[in-house]
């Protein structure tokens, strides 16, 4: 099926499960599994640009995933530094702005220069590939709130103006819009600590494929599934609707 131009959405966010479960099915290490991972990365980053997707959030590692093995957390940090740095040039050249969403003073120093080197480098494009390390969506309000603690006690902000729009202002890129589709990989119900805030009416699409076999079969599939949602935001006309009388 076409996917018609309205229906794409303006923002994906994935959470890339499923890494250790297809090395296993191999009888490989975990961390060959991570290494494929990162090639489903460049693709994504393809059919996006394609479908004319805008913003494209990827959840690389959590906040929680410090407490895996030392090895694998090692073997994860330099296949990120491997990645960025060979990456690089393919995203200027690709006109797509990197973005490091999460607590990146835990990253190593060597991956974190790389990490920032990139997003000078791309700060002024337009599309975006945003990437979750070492984030959760909890520590992310934690730091908004105390960002607005700071300035309340600072006497620059009133208790009274704190409203959504203050706390939204206060997220990590707080001029993205909201994640249109969420996707799953690896076929797992839950959030595990994704962009808590963000999601409030994002469109949920959970596949069972995992993250190093998701190619554009699965992705179509994602865009096609979220091309038939009714997004009602809690109203009673379709969104379609909705458009259609403004
Ligand atoms: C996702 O794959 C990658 C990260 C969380 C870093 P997993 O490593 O969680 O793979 P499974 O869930 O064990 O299969
Ligand atoms: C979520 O996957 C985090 C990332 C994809 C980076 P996990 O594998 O860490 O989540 P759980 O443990 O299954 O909830
Ligand atoms: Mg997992």
């Amino acid at each position: 099926m076409e996917v018609s131009e309205h229906k794409v959405p303006r923002h994906i966010a994935i959470i890339m499960d499923g890494n250790g479960r297809w090395a296993k099915q191999r009888g490989e290490p975990r961390l060959a599994g991570h290494e494929a991972g990162s090639e489903t990365v460049r693709c994504v980053l393809n059919y996006c640009r394609d479908a004319g997707v805008r913003y494209l959030t990827l959840y690389a590692f959590s906040t929680e995933n410090w407490s895996r093995p030392q090895d694998e957390v090692a073997g994860l940090m330099a296949l990120l530094g491997t990645f960025i740095q060979t990456y690089a040039d393919d995203l200027v050249a690709r006109q797509v702005r990197l973005r490091v969403i999460g607590r990146r003073e835990d990253l190593p120093a060597a991956v974190r220069e790389s990490l920032e080197r990139v997003e000078r480098a791309t700060a002024a494009f337009e599309r975006q590939l945003i990437i979750a390390l070492s984030y959760s969506g909890r520590s992310e309000l934690v730091r908004a709130v105390r960002l607005i603690a700071a300035e309340v006690k600072a006497g620059t902000l009133a208790p009274e103006a704190i409203d959504e729009a203050a706390v939204s202002a206060r997220l990590y890129a707080p001029d993205v819009p909201d994640p249109d589709l969420i996707i799953r990989t690896s076929g797992e119900l839950r959030i595990s600590n994704f962009l808590l805030w963000q999601c409030a009416y994002s469109e949920f699409f959970v596949t069972p494929v995992l993250w190093p076999d998701f190619r554009e079969a699965a992705f179509n599939e994602a865009l096609t599934a979220y091309a038939k949602r009714d997004r009602r935001y809690g109203g009673v006309k379709s969104s379609e609707e909705q458009e259609a009388s403004l």
